[in-house]
């Protein structure tokens, strides 16, 4: 649509290098030589592209709208090329999150991670990109919740005019693939009933209450497209700062708080969310502890001007001790839950193999 701009957050894991920790050089090599193409030839305006542990992390701005068929098609075929690098190198598990074997038109429900938003470009126009490594979608609903409803966190919901009426949530139902609308602070108790569980209700967007878009997520979970355990979400959001949205320093202030995610080894283990810079976005300890990083960009007519690494901030050292700290105490309990899934999140995992060859020897208990 004429004068908007929309940004383009698109991932998927095509391999590893070592095992699940970190990207290839090649593949960041062959993702940029490939969206320099598309800049040039004028299908997106800009992009930037980076890794969080084993993810490619492709972001776009572009004119041409969300789900677009173009661009969509465009993230597959850097997917693939990348794919063929990795399979090259050997590297591990190369093409993984690639579920289907040829593009239809939409990366959504093929593997790929999708947050999207298309807006007016502001006067000034600050954004974070949260990417995360070794957890799922739900991972930022916390984060969410306190940036743009908790006045604990965010002191312009109570001191900024431009922010006192609140944010409006979209939440969607993962498993019964249905959405629902809460307005903050009015139904903030009925919003928590919900987002509590962050494993089935994930909040897609934010709005500021004119119906301005203020943040996007991505919420495909694999294992329930492919109906089984085939790798993880790792999930992406995309922030609006400033203005009529929260503060640069107020999305980030969450963070502070290592909260407890799930996907930590296997898809199987709680961990903490441990706030890194972009360079230490290489998941190693028990391929972990689960991390996010945070890009700063502003955008100039579409042009993303940056990155500036975010959490790249002695003011995050503390939740970087803490996180580590919960860590310990969270290993400790080897394979005892709640470090480990509950059995109902097992049930995607590869658990449930090992179980029934068990199956049999399972006796009645005696009268
Ligand atoms: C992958 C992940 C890892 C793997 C683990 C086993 O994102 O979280 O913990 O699940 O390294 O990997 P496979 O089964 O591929 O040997
Ligand atoms: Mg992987
Ligand atoms: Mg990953």
């Amino acid at each position: 649509m004429e004068g908007m701009i929309t940004l383009s957050v698109i991932k998927a894991d095509v391999g590893g290098f070592v095992g699940h920790s970190a990207m290839h050089s090649d593949l960041l090599e062959e993702a940029k030589g490939r969206l320099g193409g598309a800049r040039s030839s004028g299908m997106i305006v800009d992009f930037h592209v980076t890794a969080c542990g084993d993810d490619l992390e492709l972001i776009m701005t572009h004119h041409r709208g969300v789900d677009n068929n173009e661009i969509h098609q465009l993230a597959w075929d850097v997917f693939v090329a990348c794919t063929e690098a990795a399979t090259r190198l050997k590297l591990y598990g190369a093409g993984q999150d690639l579920l289907a074997d040829a593009f239809s038109g939409n990366v959504k429900g093929m593997g790929p991670g999708v947050a999207e938003m298309e807006f007016v470009e502001r006067k000034s126009e600050p954004i974070i990109i949260f990417m995360a490594d070794k957890t799922s979608a739900g991972a930022w609903n916390l984060p969410l919740y306190k940036m743009f409803a908790d006045p604990f966190n965010t002191a312009g919901l109570i001191i900024a005019p431009s922010l006192h009426a609140g944010f409006r949530f979209e939440v969607h139902d993962v498993k019964r693939e249905k959405r629902i609308f809460f307005d903050a602070p009015e139904e903030l108790y009925d919003l928590l009933v919900f987002i509590g569980a962050a494993g089935r209700y994930i909040i897609k967007a934010v709005y500021a209450k004119d119906g301005e878009i203020g943040s996007v997520s991505s919420t495909q979970r694999l294992a329930l497209i492919a109906g089984k355990y085939v790798g993880k979400d790792d999930p992406v959001c995309a922030v609006r700062c400033q203005g009529k949205f929260p503060a640069v320093g107020e999305v980030l202030e969450p963070f502070t708080m290592p909260h407890i995610v799930e996907g930590w080894m296997r898809g199987s283990h709680y961990g903490p969310l441990l706030p890194v810079p972009v360079s230490q976005a290489t998941p190693s300890r028990f391929d972990g502890p689960p991390r996010v990083i945070a890009v700063g960009f502003q955008l100039a007519d579409g042009r993303l001007v940056g990155p500036r690494d975010m959490f790249d901030d002695p003011g995050f050292d503390e939740a970087r001790r803490s996180a580590n700290a919960l860590a310990d105490v969270m290993r400790r309990h080897g394979p005892f839950e709640p470090h480990r899934l509950p059995m109902d999140e097992m049930e995607y995992t590869t658990l449930p193999q090992v179980m029934e060859k068990l199956q049999d020897r399972w006796e009645k208990l005696p009268e």
